[in-house]
């Protein structure tokens, strides 16, 4: 009797040890994950071709720091989401195949979303409308309208939707010549100096080199072309994707989206 009834204490005993010393282990467990979620938030490489205002341009008091209304946006997103951002600047035309490699996760660029690189990458829902504009240099009295860019001599940024568009006019036989540079500022300046006739550029970008530098061109055509701006993730990545559309939906839903665009546009 006695014996069995200290079994009983020490099995009771046993069975309370372990009750405790597991209730022990799954807090401890839980607090552990609650502690990882906490520390590690993720960094994604967001790739772009930092010389494309109002997008995404050099700060005038810091050229290391990229600022710009795709900048402003994606760290809005970043913020709702919880994900930290690390620039890497690229060529517009590097900017795919970087994402292929896994070089970088995301490509925040200006970048329009068009069927042939849906083929590429993975693009987020569009977040701004930018279409493509013609553009003469300012004393150009010859190009009025796309009725008079018969034979003349297209400039356009390498790998961009405008020489796309460049290249459809020069296989139509309208145009004689397409020129591809890397950045906008090359070929205002190709235009400037006559190498060029026209340039085909996205109209917010076109516009606000304009505000900056009057004087220099003209646009003859604001409409060439509707475009929208998308980010892009590696094909089949839905999980960043996914944050991305959640992101910039609470942002338009909550009004940052809105203020963005007033201290750009
Ligand atoms: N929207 C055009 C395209 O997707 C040009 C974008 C150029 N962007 C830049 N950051 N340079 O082809």
């Amino acid at each position: 009797m006695k014996k069995s009834f200290s079994f009983l204490l020490i099995g009771i005993l046993m069975i309370g040890l372990v009750a405790v010393s597991g209730c022990a282990d799954s807090t401890g467990e839980t607090n552990k994950v609650e502690d990882v979620t906490e520390e590690v938030v993720p960094t994604y490489v967001v790739g772009t071709e930092p010389y494309f205002p109002p997008f995404e341009y050099a700060d005038e008091n810091n050229s290391n720091d990229i600022i710009g209304f795709d900048v402003d946006l994606i760290n809005a997103i970043a913020a709702d989401q919880g994900f930290n951002v690390e620039w890497k600047d690229l060529e517009f035309d590097a900017l795919i195949p970087a994402l292929q490699s896994g070089q970088i996760d995301i490509i925040v660029s200006g970048m329009t979303i068009t069927e042939e690189r849906e083929g590429s990458v993975d693009f987020s829902d569009p977040y701004i409308n930018a279409g493509l504009s013609l553009a003469v240099a300012a004393d150009n009295e010859d190009i009025k309208s796309m009725a008079d860019i018969q034979g003349k001599v297209a400039v356009v940024q390498q790998g961009s939707t405008g020489a796309l568009k460049a290249d459809e006019l020069k296989e139509e036989g309208i145009i004689s010549e397409v020129i591809y540079l890397a950045h906008v500022s090359d070929i205002v300046m190709s235009i400037q100096n006559g190498r060029g006739d026209f340039m085909i550029n996205d109209l917010p970008v076109t516009k606000s080199f304009m505000v900056q530098n009057p004087g220099v061109i003209k646009i003859v055509d604001d409409q060439v072309q509707s475009d929208s701006y998308g980010f892009a993730v590696k094909t089949g990545n839905t999980e960043l994707l996914d944050m991305l559309n959640t992101g910039l939906a609470n942002v338009q839903a909550d009004g940052t989206y809105d203020q963005i665009m007033e201290t750009y546009f």
